[in-house]
């Protein structure tokens, strides 16, 4: 498998923005747009918004996901949210680990391990973001930093169980700041990625897992980025909750297959 064969994941983050009836909306713009998609379209919504989503998409080519999950079963956790309860709502994916989770919800390795693997055990797919902050990039760590937090949120996934796992490189540096990584940048980091999982999976398994690349990914900059060897779609926080740009990304990406 290869750039080629791999699936090309487009995926949007709403992040906490769009309210239950903004979100039928949206997704009724964006339904005819993407219809005809070569790769698999996702939105990954607030959990409020689940319901209205998984409506809104029905029939259509659009996968709804979370944006969080909790690592415990069930128990006294308030305000959280299990894999099952998220399974039987219908979503299919779930971004764990994003850097907004990290800086202000202390997120650690760990718990971005802990979420992964009861994402995978509920039978839902989780989208694990890494990325290094402008000051790990600036003092050369970029490439251990990726591979520690690859292998870290790993921990325990079998090869079996990463066919259903998407990591997203997203420097915290371009996220929502509109700086793009370059395409190079953004290849050279999936690149260490897909490294890291070589290291730990065998170089037959790493080809075969898809790798976005996320930070301020736009319908201007979209095409050249995913053209990239390393790069298999995107995951997309402000151009998604634009129903012309994001469907501009999802054809960029479906005329790289
Ligand atoms: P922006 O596309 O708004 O930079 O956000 C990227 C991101 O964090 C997606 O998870």
């Amino acid at each position: 498998m290869n750039k080629a064969t791999r699936k090309a994941v487009i995926a949007g983050n709403w992040k906490m923005n769009m309210t239950p009836s903004q979100t039928t909306a949206l997704i009724e713009e964006m339904k005819p747009l993407v219809a005809s998609a070569d790769c698999e379209v996702v939105l990954c919504v607030p959990f409020v918004d689940i319901a209205a989503a998984i409506e809104a998409a029905k029939g259509s080519n659009i996968k709804i996901g979370a944006e969080n999950v909790h690592f415990k079963a069930s128990g006294a956790f308030t305000g959280e949210i299990s894999a099952d309860m998220l399974k039987e709502t219908g979503v299919e994916y779930v971004v764990v680990g994003h850097s907004e989770r990290r800086q202000y919800f202390g997120e650690t390795d760990q718990t971005v391990n802990l979420r992964s693997l009861a994402a995978i055990k509920a039978g839902l797919k989780p989208i694990i973001c890494v990325g290094e902050t402008l000051e790990q990039r600036e003092l050369g760590y970029t490439e251990t930093l990726l591979k520690y937090q690859t292998k870290m949120a790993l921990t325990n996934v079998s090869a079996e169980e990463l066919k259903n796992v998407v990591i997203a490189y997203e420097p915290v540096w371009a996220i929502g700041t509109g700086v793009t990584a370059t395409a190079d940048q953004a290849d050279e980091g999936n690149g260490y990625v897909r490294a890291a999982i070589a290291e730990a999976y065998g170089a037959d398994v790493a080809e075969t897992v898809t790798i976005q690349y996320g930070g301020s990914m736009n319908a201007g900059n979209a095409a050249e980025l995913v053209s990239k060897v390393n790069v298999d779609g995107g995951l997309i926080g402000g151009a998604s909750l634009k129903a012309a740009d994001f469907s501009v990304i999802v054809k960029a990406a479906s005329e790289q297959k």
